[in-house]
């Protein structure tokens, strides 16, 4: 049987704490979990399964086919184990090679090293075979081989994805300090919006969570905003599936949304960049946009979730004028939102104090380098007199 046929390791990575809202949508899609770490999930499949993985996850970065395990003390090794791999039956001499790599081992200081040592072992091979080798380069345009070596454990992928799953596509103008599109499907997930009640994302920038939100009501599966993956250029790339795959996805998306998704920024440039990023989602009849303040959002009758993702650092704001904001969000909170279930993302601990809401929950997420968290404040409706106190050392911390 070949590779391509049989069940597989496969490992699907993420952003740091992202990895529970993977695990569900893994296990939904009925994928067995064989092991969970912070940045990624590791299950198993055929190539064909990775593709489905690549069609319907949300909030995963990368979906790693598992190529050969070995073991490796020195490049020369590396070399070795690489050339003994029949790589002229998985890629063709006609395609384009990029290789990529985590590395952690002694013999080894710049993984841009290891990187070359991989292609000149796949290349050379493809000389002795054939006369011809595949064209390589950095660009992730067609076959992309990953190695995890850690140690002396080394771990080849076919990396199933090509360009993260991040780039979904649809962020033509990304605007400042965007969100990556798997961490706000994450965020979206972490909120508890699931399609029903209404999406609030006032500050929405460039729409990130407002789209992410609208895919995922709708039961779109973000992989039929991309044309192009990783898989396409293997061997084993079954496309009268993947047309199958992608038919019955789209026959099984919802045509209209129950609640309401809001989008507002005070930025113009921010909402007709928004607009059009929607637009390029195809769920721009899902979305209502609105220039406007924050504190001036519409917010529907119904509940649901109201998420912003504010300015927090130095790049986008003062640190008076944030503080002022962050107390701002929670009067806003307090005053318009009630019967809602109300979020803030942010990498500033000292600004989130200044809400003066008590917290419910305080999820951990990596933006990139930054810790984050999402702030999630239960805004009751009437009664309870004492819902509003602050009371930092009563909240549930969960995830840290
Ligand atoms: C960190 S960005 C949001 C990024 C967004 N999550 C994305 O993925 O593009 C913060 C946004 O808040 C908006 N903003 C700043 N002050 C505001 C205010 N007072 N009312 C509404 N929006 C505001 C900015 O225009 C900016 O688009």
């Amino acid at each position: 049987m070949s590779l391509f046929e049989r069940k597989n390791r496969i490992v699907v990575t993420c952003a740091g704490g992202v990895s529970p809202y993977l695990k569900e949508e893994l296990v939904g899609l009925g994928f067995p979990i064989l092991n969970e770490e912070t940045a990624g999930i590791e299950t198993e499949g055929t190539i064909d399964d990775a593709m489905k993985l690549n069609l319907h996850i949300r909030t995963g970065q990368r979906v790693l086919f598992l190529i050969h395990g070995f073991t490796a003390q020195s490049p020369e090794d590396l070399y070795r184990t690489l050339s003994g791999i029949p790589w002229e039956g998985l890629i063709s001499e006609e395609s384009y090679l990029c290789v990529t790599s985590f590395v952690d081992t002694p013999t080894i200081r710049d993984n841009r090293f290891a990187n070359l040592k991989c292609k000149d072992a796949i290349v050379d091979r493809f000389y002795q075979k054939l006369g011809r080798r595949p064209d390589s380069g950095p660009e992730r345009k067609g076959v992309v081989v990953h190695l995890h070596w850690v140690g002396k454990r080394g771990l080849l992928f076919f990396d199933t994805s090509g360009e993260p799953l991040s780039r979904r596509g649809y962020r033509k103008i990304p605007l400042k300090a965007p969100m990556q599109e798997t961490l706000a499907a994450a965020v979206v997930l972490a909120a508890g919006w699931k399609g029903e009640g209404n999406f609030i994302n006032p500050m929405c920038g460039s729409g990130t969570l407002a789209i992410e939100a609208a895919l995922m009501g709708l039961g779109r599966a973000p992989g039929l905003l991309r044309s192009h993956f990783g898989f396409m250029y293997l061997k084993g790339y079954n496309e009268s599936l993947w047309k199958a795959l992608r038919k019955e996805a789209r026959a099984t998306a919802k045509k209209q949304l129950r609640g309401r998704i809001v989008a507002t920024d005070i930025s113009l440039e921010a909402i007709r960049a928004a607009r059009q990023n929607a637009m390029t989602a195809g769920v721009e009849q899902s979305l209502d946009f609105k220039v406007c303040d924050y504190s001036e959002t519409p917010i529907p009758q119904g509940g649901g979730a109201i998420v912003l993702n504010p300015p927090y650092g130095e790049r986008l704001g003062e640190r008076k004028e944030l503080e002022e904001m962050y107390q701002g969000i929670g009067d806003f909170f307090k005053k318009r939102c009630q019967g809602y279930r109300g979020y803030i993302f942010t990498g500033n601990f000292g600004l989130s104090k200044k809400v003066g809401l008590r917290t419910k929950r305080r999820i951990l997420f990596y933006n990139g380098e930054i810790e984050c968290r999402l702030l999630e404040y239960e805004l009751y409706e009437g009664s309870r007199k004492d819902q509003f106190s602050i009371s930092s050392h009563q909240s549930t911390i969960i995830n840290e």
